[in-house]
Parts: structure tokens; sequence; C-alpha cells
């Protein structure tokens, strides 16, 4: 399987590489062809601009490649820190330029923008890492977990990715080197259960 796995946290060496970094590599002694995006390390530039907003707008090379990718991948691997319960900007930007009209969605013809759009992804599962400094229950309570929300919902059920699996890793800051160890064999063990070998 041709997997995509985009990673967004700014500090090379942070956790959230580790994660990724596992993640990658236990897909590819999966067998599966393994696409792999360090956004802050690409530069990725997450401002999408008027110019792309129309369907069949021309895409620059770089975002080109990146929509070519993610519409033929057959699964989709997401890491990244939970700020303020959103994605880093530069993955925002990324869901923005890349998830775009015509690579992820439609509208049927008729409809004007307004209608229920079907997804195009053909990704058959996506799986999403976060960290945070939150407890869980904290985040339950207080905030409601919208990082689950915007992923499960507003982005893979509405690209019509049928599976979608999310781990959120945390206490970060207080974690120990053994309880991270841990939770890299857990993203490892995630990772072969949502792709297995075929
Ligand atoms: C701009 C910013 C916003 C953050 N917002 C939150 C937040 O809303 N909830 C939370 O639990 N942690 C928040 N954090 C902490 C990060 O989630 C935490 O540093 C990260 O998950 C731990 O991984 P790291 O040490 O590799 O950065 C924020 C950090 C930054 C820099």
């Amino acid at each position: 399987m041709k997997i995509s796995v985009i990673l967004a946290h700014p500090r090379p060496g942070s956790f959230n590489h580790a994660i990724a970094d596992a993640a990658a590599a236990a897909l590819r002694s999966a067998g599966h062809r393994v696409a792999f995006h360090d956004l802050y390390q690409e530069r990725f530039d997450p401002v999408l601009p008027f110019s792309e907003i129309a369907r069949d707008a021309p895409l620059p090379p770089h975002i080109a490649l990146h929509c070519h990718e993610i519409a033929r991948a057959d699964g989709i691997v997401i890491v990244h820190p939970d700020w303020w319960g959103m994605p880093p900007a530069i993955l925002k930007g990324w869901i923005d330029r890349v998830l775009r009209p015509g690579v992820a969605y439609r509208f049927a013809e008729t409809d004007s923008g307004e209608g229920i759009p079907e997804g195009l992804l053909m990704a058959k599962a996506a799986l999403v890492f976060n960290t945070s400094n939150t407890p869980a229950a904290r985040e339950q309570e207080a905030f409601g977990d919208p990082l689950e929300r915007l992923w499960k919902d507003c982005i893979f059920s509405f690209c019509s990715v049928p599976v979608f699996r999310r781990r959120m890793f945390g206490v970060i800051v207080t974690s120990t080197e053994e309880q991270r160890r841990a939770w890299l064999d857990e993203v490892r063990e995630m990772s072969r259960e949502l792709f297995p070998r075929t």
C-alpha cells in the first residue's frame, strides 16, 4: 500500500518526530511504500492564496505534488501536537491547500456548494497521532477534545475515508523515558494493526 505520513512539529528530534519515524518504520517493515512529509523541514507555505481557491485553479508544482500523492494514498498518517485544540498553522494550511475540491471532495454538478459533498480520497484508513500536556479527563471535560471532531468528522469522514483511529499521547511534559518508549511501541502496533502487510 502507498501510505502518506504527514508530520507537523517545528523541533527536529521532538517526540512528534519520534512518533512519525516509528510509524514510518513500522509501515515500511510491513511492506508499504511510505511518502514522508516533514512540513517544517519542507518549509511548507501554509497560506492559501486567492488564486488557488477555484476548483480548476493552476497549482504551484509542490502543491500539485502533495495533491497528487494524497489523492492516491491507500492510507494516511498524521502526526502533530495539540496547539490550542488545533493543529499547528503549517498543518492547517496543508489541509487548506492540499485537501482541495477535485482532490479530496467534490459537490454535485447541480450543487452551488451548500449541499453534501462527495469525498474523493481513496485512502481506506486514516491514523492520527497527537501529543498534549493536558490530562485526558480534563481535555474531555473542559474542551471536548476538538481534535477528535476535527480529524474524524470534519476531515476524514467528509473526504470519505471509512476507517479512522486516533491516539492522543500525554502528558508529554511530565512523561518518563520509559513511558515514551511504551508510547512508541503503541505507535508501531497501531500502525501495523491498521495497515497490515498485504
Ligand atoms: C502554541 C502552543 C499551543 C499549545 N496549546 C496546547 C493546548 O491547547 N493543550 C495542550 O495540552 N498543550 C498545548 N501545548 C503544548 C503542546 O501540545 C506540547 O508541547 C506538545 O504536545 C509536546 O510535545 P513537544 O514537547 O515535542 O512539543 C501548546 C504548545 C504550544 C507551543
